[in-house]
């Protein structure tokens, strides 16, 4: 089953690193970020998994939860996490699901008949307090994922969530946004600092700052 925008994110109970869970009641009214990746003792995922365990306080300040998932049992995912912690310089701090019989996987569409095996590829559901799916992303497994830029994202969609803006190419948080198109740009200039019309279409306005 493919996963859209919009969808809510399917529950299930799974074993990982830090005992049973139910999805939704594991992450309980926060955001998460629940990420495939294709084995245990593999390079990048190592690294991967080491970036996420060092950046995961950034993802606490932001309300969000990380959790991984393979298809590896949780005996191999307990034996790997010395690993993460000497590649990534900080103990490993979230679960990973353990998914031999690929229930987790098959739910999120994570395993892709083309890609070469019956392991995961490098998959990415952003997931918000409601439950519902906000963002997806899927990454081959030679390539590993910038996780700067998932962090980028959750201050996008927060942002977005709290204000009617939206965000341009390359934003990062600090930058202009974009005005909704259902704004008039006499109310933008109520609301937001530095409105600016580029084209009718397109009024810019300082970051918004509450
Ligand atoms: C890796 O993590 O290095 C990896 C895993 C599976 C396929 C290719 C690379």
């Amino acid at each position: 089953m493919s996963i859209h925008l919009g969808d809510e994110a399917p529950d299930f109970t799974a074993e990982t690193t830090e005992g049973s869970i139910d999805f939704h009641r594991w992450k309980a009214g926060k955001w998460a970020v629940l990420f495939s990746h294709p084995a245990d003792y593999t390079p990048v995922c190592t690294t991967e998994l080491g970036r996420t365990a060092t950046i995961n306080s950034e993802f606490e300040k932001r309300d969000v939860k990380t959790i991984a998932v393979s298809v590896d049992p949780v005996e191999d995912h307990r034996g790997w996490a010395p690993d993460i912690r000497d590649v990534g310089g900080t103990d490993l701090n979230f679960p990973i699901i353990a998914d031999p019989d690929r229930r987790v996987s098959a739910l999120y569409d994570m395993i892709h008949a083309g890609e070469g095996d019956t392991s995961t590829v490098r998959s990415v559901f952003i997931i918000d307090p409601q439950n519902k799916v906000r963002l997806t992303l899927t990454y081959p497994k030679s390539v590993g994922r910038n996780f700067d830029e998932i962090l980028r994202v959750i201050d996008a969609l927060q942002l977005t969530d709290a204000h009617p803006v939206s965000t341009p190419a390359d934003w990062t948080p600090g930058d202009q946004v974009i005005v909704s198109p259902a704004m008039a740009t006499d109310e933008a200039r109520q609301r937001f600092e530095q409105v600016e019309e580029a084209k009718p279409y397109l009024r810019w306005a300082a970051y918004p700052q509450s």
